[in-house]
């Protein structure tokens, strides 16, 4: 068989087996996504400008966040960022195989309705962070288009099986962030911003449940193949959806690092973390125990298995960078 006849036929078992998982798209949009009008709305966690109080909360927002490390403010706002850069990964899903939304079918359901939960993140955060005073909005808006335009590339292709175990592993890894966020506000007396950051933790992690789902659903339809691309992503590593963050004046991908260091160094975000989720995931799927599985199949699993100590040992190499970088983000 040519190289893409066989590529073909990969892709023609992906679609069917996205066909059969989309049958239970009903159960799963009421099982994963909160029916709209009950679910929590940005403004629920914000004061009301129309509020005759509005001035004195503001003022109280400003003083708290006066109190937050300077560092764990820049991953506040890189977090903001991700969030605001949705767009993006709205349009990547869309074109998945299985997804078609000109015929508007099971799975363009599915994006949409987690962009939609999604999109009050960014709404969130940005609007607390314009009210905190201690934001130059307009060096965060352009790292937020920036960002936009320079786009990303996660490494998936059209592949579903690649895309749900990134989006698995990155709703944990959102979910973590944004609940130490939440912990280490409250150290300082931000309940209010803790409490932000813990209703938006939430969703990450119901949504997390759902890409853990479909990936399960996947095992018990083609696990030879969902094994090769789960070990494909791990070897190609799971790159954050900010990796092409950027500020004014600066070049693609440079401020990233930075971003990471900070996010280190407050311990919202480290390598440990990224073992952790890997972890949780081997686990949740059961991976070292299936069985009938194609020789090199075999051998993936048996890599995957094996990948947590491995990245164990390298981590215990690595150090965080000490020094502070100064973000234009951060007004002074
Ligand atoms: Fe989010
Ligand atoms: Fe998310």
């Amino acid at each position: 068989m040519p190289n893409n006849a066989i590529t073909m036929s990969l892709s023609n078992i992906r679609l069917e087996v996205m066909q059969t998982i989309e049958k239970s798209m009903d159960g799963l949009l009421a099982k994963y996504i909160k029916p709209i009008e009950k679910n929590w709305q940005p403004s629920d966690l914000l004061p009301d400008s129309r509020d005759p109080g509005f001035h004195e909360e503001v003022r109280e927002i400003q003083g708290l966040a006066q109190e937050m490390s300077y560092d764990l403010f820049a991953v506040l706002i890189g977090d903001t960022i991700t969030e605001e850069a949705l767009p993006t990964y709205e349009a990547w899903l869309m074109n998945i195989e299985g997804v078609d939304q000109f015929g508007a079918n099971g799975w363009s359901r599915w994006v949409r309705a987690w962009t939609s939960e999604e999109n009050r993140h960014g709404d969130l955060l940005n609007k607390y962070l314009y009210l905190s005073g201690r934001v130059d909005m307009r060096e965060m808006e352009v790292s937020t288009q920036y960002l936009l335009t320079d786009g990303y590339d996660i490494q998936t292709g059209y592949d579903p099986y690649r895309n749900f175990i990134y989006t698995s592993f990155q709703e944990l890894a959102t979910n973590i962030s944004h609940r130490r966020v939440a912990t280490l506000a409250k150290k300082t007396g931000n309940t209010h911003l803790a409490k932000i950051c813990g209703v938006i933790a939430a969703d990450e992690a119901r949504h997390a449940e759902a890409y853990q789902d479909f990936i399960k659903r996947i095992i018990q339809l083609d696990a030879s193949e969902l094994m090769l691309a789960f070990q494909d992503m791990m070897k190609k590593k799971i790159v954050m959806p900010a990796h092409f963050l950027r500020e004014s004046g600066g070049g693609i991908g440079d401020l990233f690092s930075h971003f990471s260091d900070a996010a280190q160094r407050t311990r919202v975000y480290t390598t440990e973390d990224y073992i952790d989720i890997l972890q949780a995931l081997l686990k949740r799927w059961d991976i070292g125990n299936i069985t009938g599985l194609t020789d090199s199949a075999e051998e993936a699993r048996d890599f995957l298995m094996a990948l947590p100590n491995r990245l164990l040992r390298i981590s215990e190499r690595m150090s965080t960078p000490e020094l502070q970088y100064e973000f234009k983000w951060i007004a002074t």
